[in-house]
């Protein structure tokens, strides 16, 4: 049977299906809930929370699931240079920025820019919620917290954009690993080296990570219906995590027009920039994405630029607003979706791979 796993043995699912956690306040209670109701890992995204925020969004998920679900954190919050990010720093920045600022009518942001959760403190969120799965980017966890997981009986998940990774991730003694391809939508999310240097596509990574960690391999980036699932189990996975497939759907955090565009014509057309939050990100590509494509050094530290950049996609306070000048996160297959719904995403999943 397909959907009997080293991983849905580790956690007692019923398919090998994780939905991808969003992080940049995309991620929703319905979408987690559906998918862990379904049988497969419903996930949540916590970075852009507070530790009493998680608290709050897991007690909305256990009201909606008594299945297992995921949160999700990244582990490496701050990229290293952000403490020697001045005032004259923001000024520079945001000179490249003026035009664009001007034209939306907003007044470019003053320092010091506001404060962003950290992993210190999020981290104890997960110790309270204890959920069954805490699955992380940007690094491994120390050895005390991954200890704590354990004795919290919290399974574990890192994420790996190489092999080097996913090998790191399991002798520290990580659950399960995620194999993350360059056809991902959203970001890089590399800590071994350079993201720029550490892109390989899914399907060339699966196979060499599977064949050399015995811990489950969960395959992400480019799986949006039962052919991906199908090709990453040949490879070697055991589950897969799917991503902008499930971002598209009704059920998610997403704007409206952020739906539209998975599904249009520009979809076809992404890009890896970091001038939405100063770390490289795969999107659809738009005016920002093209007219900054050469300054990419030139922006702001991890994750300031984000609340530079943040401030002309979100004015008025309508997040409708100036579609060419914010971020449409989207993988490299979304030019194959079809489902608006997750339920219906997941149904034509199991229907398509008992045919196969
Ligand atoms: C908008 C968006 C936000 C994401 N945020 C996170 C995140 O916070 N943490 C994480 O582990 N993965 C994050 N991802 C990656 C997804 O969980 C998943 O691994 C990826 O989308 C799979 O590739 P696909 O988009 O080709 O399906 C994000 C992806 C997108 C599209």
């Amino acid at each position: 049977m397909w959907n009997d796993t080293k991983f849905t043995r580790l956690l007692g699912l019923d398919l090998p299906i994780v939905q991808g956690p969003f992080g940049g306040r995309v991620s929703s209670v319905d979408l987690t809930a559906i998918v862990s109701n379904s049988g497969g890992l419903g996930s949540y995204g916590c970075q852009p929370f507070y530790t009493n925020e998680i608290i709050a969004i897991s007690e909305e998920i256990r009201k909606k699931t008594n299945r297992a679900f995921n949160l999700n954190l990244w582990v490496k919050d701050k990229d290293d240079d952000v403490n020697d990010f001045n005032e004259l720093a923001l000024q520079e920045v945001t000179r490249l920025f003026l035009p664009y600022f001007e034209e939306v009518g907003v007044e470019p942001p003053l320092f010091p820019l506001p404060e962003s959760p950290s992993f210190e403190h999020q981290i104890e969120a997960i110790f309270a919620v204890k959920p069954a799965v805490f699955s992380f980017v940007y690094g491994i966890p120390s050895a005390d917290i991954l200890e704590k997981c354990r004795r919290l009986n919290i399974k574990t998940v890192g994420a790996a954009t190489t092999l080097d990774e996913a090998i790191a991730i399991e002798n520290s003694g990580v659950d399960a690993v995620v194999a993350t391809g360059f056809d991902a939508g959203g970001h890089r999310v590399s800590f071994l080296n350079k993201a720029e240097d550490s892109l390989v596509g899914t399907f060339s990574l699966i196979p060499q990570i599977a064949d050399q960690v015995k811990i489950p391999v969960i395959a992400a980036g480019g799986i949006a219906d039962a052919r991906g699932v199908k090709a990453s189990f040949v490879l070697g996975a055991d589950a897969v995590q799917i991503g902008t497939a499930f971002l598209a759907t009704q059920e998610s955090g997403t704007s409206q027009i952020h739906r539209q565009k998975l599904f249009s014509i520009d979809a076809r057309y992404t890009t890896l920039t970091k001038v939405f939050t100063g770390r490289l990100s795969r999107g659809i590509k738009n005016r920002l994405t093209e007219e900054l494509k050469d300054y990419q050094e030139n922006l702001a530290p991890y994750p300031l630029q984000g609340k530079i950049v943040g401030k002309l996609g979100a004015y008025p306070a309508n997040t409708e607003s100036n579609p060419e000048l914010k971020s449409f996160w989207s993988g490299q297959a979304a030019p194959i979706l079809k489902y608006h719904y997750a339920q219906e995403l997941i149904e034509n999943i199991i229907k398509d791979m008992s045919a196969f």
